[in-house]
């Protein structure tokens, strides 16, 4: 961010029971008028602009570095407002609204009138998602207008669940953000394609494929990154939430296998002389530990995070992202990260953790 010009950051507090209610206020009146408002969501927090101003859209994929054909998620306070921003919801759409939103679902829809083209990157269609957090829905209700937002990181970088990741990227680069603590989920949204006869998965999230077929009762297809022809998710592509470590994935075909694979690859980096962190059941933290205890040379290389038991992926997504932010500013060279169960959020969770472990190339993402 060398040579930007640089503008005071002010955040406003706004902890469910005790919101600034006139702080927030301030904040959606100027993003109303083109600024833009950092504001938190049950996911992770969102960078957002009026939707309808073509100038504060252009202004988030500049300051984020976000390529222009990665298009973003448009912020309503209510379920009953995405009539004004889609120009049709298919019957079996409008199911899942009714059991999953607000929530962390959004939804791709035909395109309506009167939004910024730069929103959809050029589609026909817009991505919707009405956030289940208190703040958020007060927040979008006192702007009055449909928000864009991507996730509040600079491009590339682990999403951010905590004001803290906020301001390490953009920190001087918006006038406001509001701050309603950690974010619960901790993985971005599940993007759902709907704009056509049949539902198309874009990125999995805390709301399921199974989840999503038991509601709607057709079969949900799940897009394929790799797939060549159009890209229906552009932000697919792109290499995503990454620490500037390494990050390599401790899998197996059960739990014993993965703990057991974790343990030897966080050995193994250790004996090779690297700084390792290790983000892992309880279970695989007390095993390394263990093997480690009579080598202080290799302890004092080890930071580890440990998230309680393996089906516990609520607790492991809600701490991914901050654990990948932390471990980068403590100076870990490589992360090994225990694979967890592809179910519920599990999918989701290794989803991410993929991608943090895909090649260097083609950084630039959501
Ligand atoms: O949980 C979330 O979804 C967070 C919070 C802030 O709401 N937002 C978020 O936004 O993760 P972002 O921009 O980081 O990711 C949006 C994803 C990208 O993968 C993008 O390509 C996809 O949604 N997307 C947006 N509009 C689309 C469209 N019209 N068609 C297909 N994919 C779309
Ligand atoms: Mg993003």
């Amino acid at each position: 961010m060398a040579g930007e010009k640089k503008i005071e950051t002010r955040i406003i507090r706004a902890p469910r029971e005790a919101m600034d209610l006139a702080g927030m206020r301030l904040a959606a009146e100027a993003l109303a008028a083109g600024a833009l408002v950092v504001f938190p969501t049950e996911t992770v927090y969102g960078l957002g602009a009026n939707a309808r101003d073509a100038q504060a859209v252009r202004e988030i994929y500049a300051i984020k570095g976000r390529p222009p054909d990665n298009p973003l998620i448009v912020h309503l306070s209510h379920p009953g407002l995405i009539g004004t921003v889609a120009s049709y919801i298919p019957p079996y759409a409008e199911s899942l609204i009714e059991r999953f939103v607000p929530g962390p679902l959004t939804l791709v829809l035909r395109r309506g009138e009167g939004l910024a083209s730069l929103v959809s990157a050029g589609l026909d269609t817009v991505a919707v998602r009405c956030p289940s957090h208190p703040v958020a829905q007060a927040f979008l209700a006192m702007t009055g207008v449909p928000v864009a937002a991507p996730s509040a990181n600079v491009s590339g970088r682990p999403s951010p669940t905590r004001v803290e990741h906020v301001l390490q990227d953009l920190d001087g680069r918006v006038p406001y953000v509001i701050d309603a603590g950690p974010s619960d989920v901790g993985l971005e949204s599940t993007v759902l394609d709907v704009s056509g006869d049949t539902p198309i998965l874009l990125r999995p999230g805390a709301v399921t494929a199974l989840e999503i077929e038991e509601t709607c009762g057709l079969p949900v297809q799940i897009a394929d990154a790799q797939s060549t022809g159009p890209v229906r998710s552009p932000g697919v592509k792109y290499r995503h939430y990454a620490p500037s470590a390494t990050v390599l994935v401790g899998n197996g075909r059960s739990l014993a296998a993965r703990t057991r694979r974790t343990v030897d690859l966080v050995q193994a980096q250790l004996e090779a002389g690297a700084r390792v962190g290790v983000f892992a059941p309880t279970a695989a933290v007390q095993a390394i530990e263990k093997a480690i205890r009579h080598r202080p040379d290799l302890v004092g290389s080890l930071r580890s995070v440990a998230f309680g038991e393996e089906d516990d992926s609520a607790r492991a997504a809600a701490r991914l992202f901050d654990t990948f932010r932390s471990m980068d500013r403590e100076g870990v060279a490589v992360i090994v990260v225990q694979a967890l169960p592809e179910h519920g959020l599990g999918a989701a969770f290794m989803n991410r953790v993929r991608k943090a472990a895909a090649g260097q190339a083609g950084a630039g993402g959501g």
